[in-house]
């Protein structure tokens, strides 16, 4: 867990921008003595942080590091609750289960979990989900929307909307959304979402959101057997992203539509999804377990659920599918 005292730091450093912050105002700031001051930031500068000490004037970061520990992560962050907490691990099993144990101990709100591997990481369809070392984001966010249960899977979709205009804000590439959370650049996959559900009676008690980002692999490190269907970041803009900041972004625009979606309902959350959307309007196959539908994906409703017409006219409604285009 992150020291709090490095937390209340690296706050009052990004308050701060350009100005220098003295370590007697620092003190004051982390309710330490001067002596702590000075060997919290001898830790940072172990993590990675440069600083710019000036006599009479105090400290500066003039440099973060590459890489997502949890204070990285925090020089910067403009959110309210989501990422104000989190659990950085080195190595997991899977970010899921650790989010999932933490939900059920009563995490507040906005927790975040990230690692760096996943030796399990785990996809929609229990399918395996890739999370090499140091290249990509692998994290669960905690939600506890006040909601009935099976309005859960809206979730999923503000999400999508969120990690694609982040990928926007940060890199200028221009994501697409494949029905009903897979991500995609230049038609690769290179985000996937996995929502998964805690609820008491008919209430949500807590939303695991796993987000896996395919950050600066490059292309031949994905195994063999998805090389043609995934593809990362830097793959696709030529250069390394820094991913603590791509989190913050995800962070942010999260925040922001996740608190419009519980003031105003799914709707506004709807008319963005579908306006980022790969297959709306187009003739696709949706591959369910009982078949393959063919038609054109006309939207999806108010439930996520996908609307297809077929060539007789009928509207298919699908729930759950692989989409082919
Ligand atoms: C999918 O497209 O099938 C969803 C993939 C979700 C992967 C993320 S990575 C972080 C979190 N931990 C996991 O084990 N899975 C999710």
């Amino acid at each position: 867990m992150q020291s709090e005292i490095r937390k209340r730091l690296i706050e009052a450093f990004t308050n701060a921008g350009d100005e220098y912050l003295s370590g007697q105002f620092l003190a004051e700031i982390a309710g330490c003595s001067r002596t702590a001051i000075w060997k919290h930031i001898e830790e940072l500068r172990k993590e990675g942080f440069v600083f710019e000490a000036v006599k009479k004037k105090g400290y500066k970061i003039i440099q973060a590091p590459e890489n997502v520990t949890a204070d990285e992560i925090s020089f910067g962050l403009k959110t309210d609750f989501i990422g104000r907490a989190i659990h950085y691990e080195e190595e997991v099993d899977s970010t899921q289960k650790i989010a999932h144990r933490l939900a059920t101990e009563g995490a507040v709100e906005g927790t975040v979990i990230v690692a760096e591997e996943q030796l399990s990481g785990r996809g929609r369809l229990d399918r395996k989900w890739h999370s090499p070392k140091y290249s990509g984001i692998w994290m669960s966010i905690i939600l506890r929307p006040n909601l009935p249960m099976q309005k859960a899977p809206q979730l999923t979709l503000v999400t999508a909307v969120a990690v694609v205009q982040a990928i926007e804000e940060v890199t200028g590439l221009l994501p697409q959304i494949k029905w009903p959370n897979d991500i995609l650049i230049s038609g690769k996959k290179v985000t996937g979402i996995l929502t998964e559900m805690q609820a008491d009676a008919d209430r949500i008690n807590a939303i695991i959101v796993g987000i896996g980002i395919n950050v600066n692999q490059k292309q031949d490190d994905f195994p063999e057997e998805i090389q043609q269907i995934a593809t990362s970041l830097a793959a696709e803009s030529g250069q390394n992203m820094s991913r603590a900041r791509l989190m913050q972004a995800v962070f942010a625009r999260l925040e922001r539509l996740y608190q419009t979606y519980l003031k105003e309902g799914f709707f506004p959350i709807k008319l963005l999804w579908e306006s980022y959307a790969l297959s709306i309007g187009k003739e696709i196959i949706a591959r369910t377990v009982t078949g393959d539908i063919y038609g054109k994906a006309l939207g999806i409703t108010e439930d996520g659920v996908l609307n297809i017409q077929q060539a007789n006219g009928e509207i298919v409604q699908v729930y759950s599918a692989d989409i082919f285009i």
